[in-house]
Parts: C-alpha cells; structure tokens; sequence
C-alpha cells in the first residue's frame, strides 16, 4: 500500500551553531518512510496539534529531546496504512498522543509516523480526527484533571472552580468542559483582553493572574475554591492551595510559571484538603481510551472549533514561538495534508 510513497513532507528541527551558541531552526524537509522508526503501525497524519511540549523540543530542550535532527509533535491524528498488529486495519482513524511520541520518537509534525501499537487509540464513533487533535493532549490532561477533581468529590454544588492559564490549551478545554458539567468556573488570565472569549466558551468569571500571583506570608487565605485545575505551579499553585475551601482538591498539571513551590502543610491538615498529580504522556492505554470515549459521548463539547486555529507546516516556527511565550490563545490545530 505504501510502496509507492517514496517521500513525505516533516517539519525537522536541525541544530546549528552560531557565533558558538547552539541554535534550533525548523524547516520542511522530505523524508522516506524508511527514515521513520521501527513501529507495528505506519499511521498517514491527517492533524497534529501544538502542546507546551512542542515548542520546548523545537527550541533545544534536552529535558524534551536529546538528539537533533528530530521532528516534534507530540499528537497526531490520522488513518492507519499499514499495521503488522492484529488490533488496527487499514483506514483505522486513530490517534497518539504521549508516550515518547515528538519527544525522541519522530512526531507529528509530519505527513506520516510509525509507532508501536500499544500507543495508539482507536478514535471512538462520535469524534472526528480534526475535533480528536483540537482536543489532542491538552484535551486529555484537562479531562483527566476533571476525571480527579470528581472523584475526589468537587462537584457544581461545593462552589466555585478556578483554571490557571486560561487562555492556553489546557485551560480552554478544562474550561469549557467544566462549564458543560454544570460548574460555576473561574478564569485566570494574564491576558484581561479575552474576557469576552473565555466567557463565551464558559467562564462565568474572570481574575487576574497578577492578582492571584502575589506573595501573601499567609499559609491560610479566606477559603474560595471547591476546586481547581493548575497550569502553572509556583507561587500561584501555593496561593490557590491556601484559598481552597475545606475538603476541596486541585489537579496539578503544569509548570509555565515555575517547577517548584514552598507550600505549607496548615491547608493539608487543618482543611483537608487534595493537591492531586495528573499525567497524560505514560499514562495507561486503556485510561487514555476511556477519557477519549468520554470525549465521545458524555463530555461532548459542542463549542470545539471556537477554541481552535488552524495553521499549515509553513506556519509552525511563528506559532511555536508565540506558545512558548505564552501569548497563545486557546489550540493550535496544524493540518498536515496543507504540506503537499
Ligand atoms: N501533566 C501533563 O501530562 C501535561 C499535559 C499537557 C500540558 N502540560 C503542561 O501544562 C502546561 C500548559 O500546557 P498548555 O499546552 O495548555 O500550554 P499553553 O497553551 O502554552 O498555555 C499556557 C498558558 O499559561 C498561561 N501562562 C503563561 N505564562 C504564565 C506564567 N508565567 N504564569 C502563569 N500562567 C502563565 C497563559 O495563559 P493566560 O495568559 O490565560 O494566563 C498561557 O496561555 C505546561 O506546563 C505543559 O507542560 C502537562
């Protein structure tokens, strides 16, 4: 099926050396499928997606990938044109999300991947593999974020919920599906401007993320929040742990602001309260095929496209730079079949 394919468009980070400094320039490059890895299934990318991640491994992060050349995304979405597995056949949709995926596994920024078949999820009836990949990881670690926020008993009766970048990824979706189970949510944004936007995809409310970021000497502010979702850690992660009402939990996710925080134990012991981790990258196959079926039927969000831009491989280096400052708003869906 794929013999006659002898090349494929990628967009390939190379690293070059400038006036002695490292530096990491994008370009669209052909490749042959037997420059990809050794994988059961060779999947032909129809959309990928931006994620935090990305920007990091197309700017010379070692923590993200090792070793240049490399092509980034770590989503992709798309049909399955040849799988030595018994579980996926030709013209399967499916996606990848995670794993080592646009990590040090060639990703999807590029027209095709071929990956082990323990990575890939059948896309279920009812999601499209654009709406899969505007969901894409940033989607998932929202609706796992949601899925331990429920169970560890927030719920729309206990009050407001707060999500920590907003405007981003990961805050757009946590806020439109939180907003679709009934909760009363709170934005928090340093970009005030997009009121009207994260309004309309489900913010009852809006606070600056200046105003949320302030140091305070205190271990125990008036308590607010019956939950929250958090992007950023640092000192807003400790400023939210204080503020969260008795028994209330926040899924912890992120680190744009920072990676570390010096929290006091008074909020854990005196309120009861949850400071719950969430990853989506190595998490279990079945678990992320459950939050995508979720996706599918119960958490069906009407109001996907509004949150999403589409961009072009060409487009890649401006829009990965404009996430990595944080100046995004709401996903970046590249269409991997404007390359040819
Ligand atoms: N644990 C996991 O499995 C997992 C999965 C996906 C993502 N993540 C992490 O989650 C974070 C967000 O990812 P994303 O894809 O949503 O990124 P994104 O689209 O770039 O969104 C990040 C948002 O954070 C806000 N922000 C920027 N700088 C900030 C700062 N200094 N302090 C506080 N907020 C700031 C901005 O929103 P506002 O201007 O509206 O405040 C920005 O749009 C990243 O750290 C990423 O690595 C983790």
């Amino acid at each position: 099926m794929v013999r006659h394919i002898d090349k494929f468009k990628a967009f390939r980070i190379t690293e070059r050396t400038l006036g002695g400094k490292p530096e990491y320039v994008g370009e669209i490059v052909d490749r042959a499928i037997s420059d990809l890895p050794a994988g059961e299934v060779l999947i032909k990318v129809h959309y990928s997606s931006l994620n935090y991640k990305d920007a990091l491994s197309a700017s010379g992060n070692r923590g993200v990938t090792r070793q240049y050349p490399h092509t980034p995304g770590i989503d992709a979405a798309g049909e399955v044109m040849t799988s030595s597995s018994a579980k996926f056949r030709l013209g399967d949709s499916v996606l990848v999300t995670g794993f080592d995926l646009g990590m040090n596994t060639d990703g999807g920024f590029a027209e095709f991947i071929r990956v082990p078949a323990d990575w890939v999820v059948p896309i279920p009836v009812g999601l499209s593999i654009r709406h899969a990949m505007i969901l894409g990881t940033a989607g998932l670690t929202a609706g796992l974020c949601v899925e331990k926020l429920l169970l560890n008993g927030v719920s729309a009766e206990r009050g407001e919920v707060l999500v920590t970048g907003a405007t981003g990824g990961v805050g757009a979706i946590a806020i439109a599906l939180l907003a679709k189970l009934g909760f009363t949510v709170v934005a928090c944004t340093g970009k005030l401007e997009q009121e009207s936007y994260l309004r309309s995809i489900g913010a009852a409310s809006i606070i600056d993320r200046q105003t949320l970021s302030e140091p305070s000497s205190r271990a125990l502010q008036k308590e607010r929040w019956s939950g929250a979702i958090d992007v950023a850690g640092g000192q807003l992660l400790l400023n939210i742990l204080s503020a969260l009402r008795y028994g209330g939990s926040v899924a912890c996710c992120g680190l744009v602001a920072s990676p570390v925080f010096e929290a006091s134990v008074f909020p854990f012991i005196l309120r009861g309260i949850n400071l719950l981790g969430v990853d989506s990258v190595n998490l279990s196959i079945e678990h992320k095929a459950r939050i995508w079926r979720k996706f599918a039927t119960e958490w069906n969000l009407s109001n996907l496209e509004k949150m999403a831009h589409e961009i072009g491989m060409q487009d890649l280096p401006e829009a990965l730079s404009t996430l990595q400052m944080g100046r995004s708003v709401g996903r970046v869906l590249l269409n991997v079949s404007q390359a040819s």
